[in-house]
């Protein structure tokens, strides 16, 4: 095996069908192609992922992405090494749709296949974009996924804490379909948050009490709630205003509950005494600007080093699951034709499993 590794990687656990070509040398690596097909149009209609849609949609448009990043990247599929993909947590039919195709490109051409868990593909992307050397702590939060890592090797994590309920991006799109604003939630919310006045709506910080990393975001939403009906119930309706109002509250309540309780997880992996201190943030919320100024802040007086992957690579691709195959092929990780599909999959194997973590989303 010489050093050098041109990995294919796929990915369709959620909502986003998407293949990439990633080479590895050493420690470092160069993203050769990254086609992502999101299906945001294809469930639209229907307010949340529908899973039977989204694994059709996998099932059409999987081969087509393999074309186009086999096209960008200048090679045909005998020019790869070996086959990535992401074999769980997720929406089981299209975790199936991916592993089913990766099966029988690995059969057709006899090339290795790894089954990556899709959090340590974003887990691992810091790795991939700042070469950041293990142990570095990581926070997840993605539609569907709320999580303190500390990501110790290619294989090796230490669940924190994460939300026991909702993820901060479902609270996002609740809050913004509360609201009557467009989906995603996230932006939207973050529009109107920056007309409003956060210290009007207090709304909860739960969970703060407890000294764990442990994070509840659905209380949030119902809080929200309350707020809107009192305000329809005394005026008959509201006001622009009042909405600018209860994103900017509901911001400032998402931003606090991350920077108290990622000052805990510091605490906890700090404790470790890494040689170059680091928190890595990837997921669609890690693109909220107040959420990322109150992580820097937090990790400046930590003395700790902040990263987010751009934002391409913060959100679900391909080329996380490329890069975390080609780590795990260098550890000896190969699988088998009988690689399983997996709905759930905790990256940390000594951590119980958590009634309701992420049981909501599929994303990560
Ligand atoms: O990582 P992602 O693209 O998909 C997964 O969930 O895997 O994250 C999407 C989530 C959505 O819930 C979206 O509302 C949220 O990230 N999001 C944001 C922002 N942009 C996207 N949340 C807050 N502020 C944003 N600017
Ligand atoms: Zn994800």
């Amino acid at each position: 095996m010489t050093d050098t590794l041109t990995i294919l990687g796929l990915e369709s656990s959620c909502d986003d069908t998407a293949a990439a070509i990633v080479r590895a040398t050493g420690d470092e690596a160069v993203i050769l192609s990254s086609v992502v097909d999101g299906q945001i149009d294809l469930h639209a209609d229907f307010g949340g992922v529908v899973p039977e849609i989204a694994a059709r949609a996998h099932t059409e448009k999987l081969d087509l992405c393999v074309d186009a990043a086999l096209e960008q990247a200048g090679l045909t599929l005998s020019d790869i090494d070996a086959i990535a993909v992401t074999a769980g947590p997720g929406l089981i039919g299209g975790v199936l749709a991916g592993v089913m195709l990766a099966k029988g490109l690995s059969a057709a051409t006899g090339k290795p296949m790894i089954g990556v868990n899709h959090l340590a593909g974003h887990a691992l992307t810091p790795r991939l974009t700042e070469g950041a050397g293990f142990p570095y702590l990581m926070l997840l939060v993605s539609g569907g996924h709320c999580q303190f890592l500390i990501a110790k090797g290619a294989d090796d994590f230490e669940r924190l804490g994460g939300t026991i309920d909702d993820a901060p991006g479902e609270a996002f799109d609740k809050t913004a379909r509360l609201l009557g604003l467009a989906q995603p939630g996230g932006p939207s919310v973050e529009a109107e948050a920056a007309n409003g006045d956060p210290k009007r709506f207090r709304l909860p910080r739960p969970l703060l009490d407890r000294p764990d990393c442990d994070m509840s975001f659905s209380g949030l939403k119902t809080a929200l709630l309350r707020e809107r009906d009192r305000l329809i119930e005394a005026q008959g309706g509201i006001t622009r205003q009042d909405r600018a109002d209860l994103c900017a509250g509901f911001q400032s309540a998402v931003a606090d509950v991350l920077a108290a309780k990622t000052r805990r997880a510091l605490a906890s992996y700090l404790a470790l005494a890494p040689a170059t201190p680091m928190l890595a943030v990837a997921g669609g919320v890690a693109a909220n600007k107040q959420v990322r100024a109150a992580l820097e802040t937090v990790c400046a007086k930590a003395g700790v080093t902040f990263t987010a992957p751009p934002l391409a690579l913060c959100t679900d691709n391909a080329a996380m699951i490329a890069w975390a195959g080609a780590e795990l092929f260098r550890l000896g990780r190969q699988d088998d034709l009988t690689l399983a599909a997996r709905p759930r999959w905790p990256l940390d194997r000594g951590a119980m499993p958590m009634l309701g973590s992420g049981k909501k989303g599929a994303k990560a």
